[in-house]
């Protein structure tokens, strides 16, 4: 065995740092694909099979509406003569937060002028699909909004 031979087996400073910088590159990049991972898929943080009540529904008067978040996101619930509606309170056009209108049982988008019905189906203005509706349930006097 010569010299050149053994050298070729020792381990070098050269290849100790590929190996470091080569480690930090792969804890990195898992580091930044978590929150990205989490991020398209809420349900795998229990996101959308959240239950949340909505507080004090009982002394909601019919006509009104409360906002609440499941999984993160806003949705309107709305208490009328046959019981609690729930929808995502994101406009479908560029997601700002629509308002429940009593008077005319309506939800109004105060970004472009988007109208949806009470049922979440768009009247009017630039919104390009019916606002999704969240299923909600009572139990015990509670009432309770899931996404599922
Ligand atoms: S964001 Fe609601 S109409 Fe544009």
């Amino acid at each position: 065995m010569n010299q050149k031979q053994i050298n070729a087996n020792q381990p070098t400073r050269r290849g100790f740092l590929d190996w470091i910088v080569a480690a930090c590159s792969t804890v990195t990049a898992a580091l930044l694909a978590i929150p990205a991972v989490m991020y398209l898929w809420p349900a795998a943080r229990g996101g959308t099979a959240e239950n949340v009540e909505v507080p004090e529904a009982g002394s909601m008067p019919p006509g009104q509406s409360r906002m609440v978040q499941v999984g993160g996101k806003a949705v309107i619930v709305v208490r009328d003569a046959s019981g609690f509606r729930a929808y995502s309170a994101a406009c479908t056009h560029l997601g700002c937060l629509v308002k429940w209108d009593a008077a005319h049982r309506q939800f109004l988008c105060p970004c472009h002028a988007g109208v949806f019905d009470d049922k979440g189906a768009v009247v009017s203005g630039p919104a390009p699909a019916p606002l999704p509706p969240y299923k909600t349930k009572e139990i015990g006097g509670k009432v309770y909004v899931s996404a599922s």
